[in-house]
């Protein structure tokens, strides 16, 4: 997986972490670090006895520094391993070893999101401007298949709560989007205050890279349900169909944008989106939980009848023709088509 941001290949991730490899001798070698993000460490590793490439994140934080969030880690990690999904990344060992709480998981081969919208706006900025940073019924089609994640994982009682494109990673073979870092504790008390005076989060940790999807009750209170994640993946399709979050600007301005400014809607922002799939993004960035889609597996079912409606349409043409406007697009649609499955084995069934 290609990581950009936070990548700092040229530290030999043994050096960072000497006593957690020396403990992991002979199950796995660190090679390099993937990246970071305001939790823990992702080092490249090989699994010497399967001798295959796999993914540790480790908890650069030691219990003896806060043994709270050492705790949680390691609990959430444990919990993640718990599901089971063909759009949720494994955890596959949660342990502490060497000082360090960690834990393994395949090394997914591709990009994340974030990564694919960066790169996609630079190259079409340099071409023809203002150009959708990628295109609609892929964005469509990864966040149907990250609802079945969240419908999965909900109806297990575990909440995401940091659904932002970095911890959606897009395969590069199966073009399957799956979602990582279930469930894991940020770091923060969850509360997200500002602090008049400085304009800077008074809650230790960081949580600046997640703000930008942040439900308003998850501003406001951490009492969430699964519909704050379906929230976070609204905002994740908007900034993925339009090239701009939701809301922009300075972090208590986005706050208070998510608490008292009605989101603007998809194709107001970029009218060549196919409708049908900007209202579906649109519904799910309603300011109150109970307007949104009550379910992961009700989101889906909006995007499935959302993608078909697209493909499908027919618009006239100025010379009185009519072709079908999205047929490249459709092209696509063999890959968006899944074997025939019911919705229920596609959320419920493993890999
Ligand atoms: N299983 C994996 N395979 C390959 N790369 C991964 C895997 N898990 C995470 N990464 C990548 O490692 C990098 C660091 O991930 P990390 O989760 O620490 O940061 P983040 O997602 O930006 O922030 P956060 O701590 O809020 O989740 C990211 O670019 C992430 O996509
Ligand atoms: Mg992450």
């Amino acid at each position: 997986m290609v990581m950009a941001r936070s990548t700092s290949p040229l530290v030999p991730a043994v050096s960072r972490f000497p006593a957690l490899q020396a403990a992991l001798a002979g199950q796995y070698d660190f090679e390099r670090e993937l990246g970071s993000g305001g939790m823990g460490v992702v080092l490249l590793a090989r699994d010497v006895r399967l001798d295959r490439p796999v993914a540790i994140k480790v908890l650069p934080t030691t219990a003896d520094e806060d043994p709270m969030l050492y705790a949680r880690f390691l609990r959430e990690a444990r919990m993640a391993g718990q599901l089971s999904h063909p759009n949720i990344v494994p955890v596959f060992r949660a342990d502490e070893l060497g000082g360090h709480a960690f834990f393994a998981m395949p090394y997914v081969e591709g990009d994340d999101l974030g990564a694919l919208i960066d790169r996609h706006r630079t190259q079409s900025a340099s071409v023809l401007a203002p150009l959708a940073p990628l295109a609609p019924l892929d964005v469509a089609r990864w966040m149907r298949e990250v609802a079945w994640a969240l419908a999965y994982a909900h109806a297990r009682g575990v909440v995401h709560r940091d659904i932002k494109p970095e911890n959606i990673v897009i395969e590069r073979e199966s073009r399957r989007a799956l979602v990582t870092d279930f469930g894991l504790a940020r770091g923060i008390g969850r509360r997200a205050e500002v602090d008049a005076t400085t304009s800077r989060f008074t809650a230790e940790g960081e949580i600046v890279g997640s703000v930008r999807y942040m439900s308003p009750e998850q501003i406001v209170d951490d009492g969430v349900d699964g519909r704050s994640d379906l929230y976070s993946l609204g905002a994740v399709a908007f900034h993925a169909l339009t090239g701009r979050a939701p809301f922009e600007g300075a972090i208590p301005a986005i706050l208070t944008a998510h608490l008292e400014r009605p989101a603007p809607s998809v194709t107001d922002v970029a009218p060549a989106i196919p409708p049908h799939i900007g209202a579906v993004v649109d519904r799910c960035l309603a300011k109150r939980a109970n307007d949104r889609y009550e379910t992961g597996e009700a989101l889906a079912d909006a995007l499935e009848k959302a993608i078909r409606l697209t493909t499908t349409q027919r618009v006239p043409r100025r010379d009185g023709d009519v072709r079908i406007r999205f047929r490249a697009a459709r092209r696509g649609l063999a890959r968006l088509e899944r074997p025939a499955s019911s919705a229920a084995s596609r959320l419920h069934g493993a890999r």
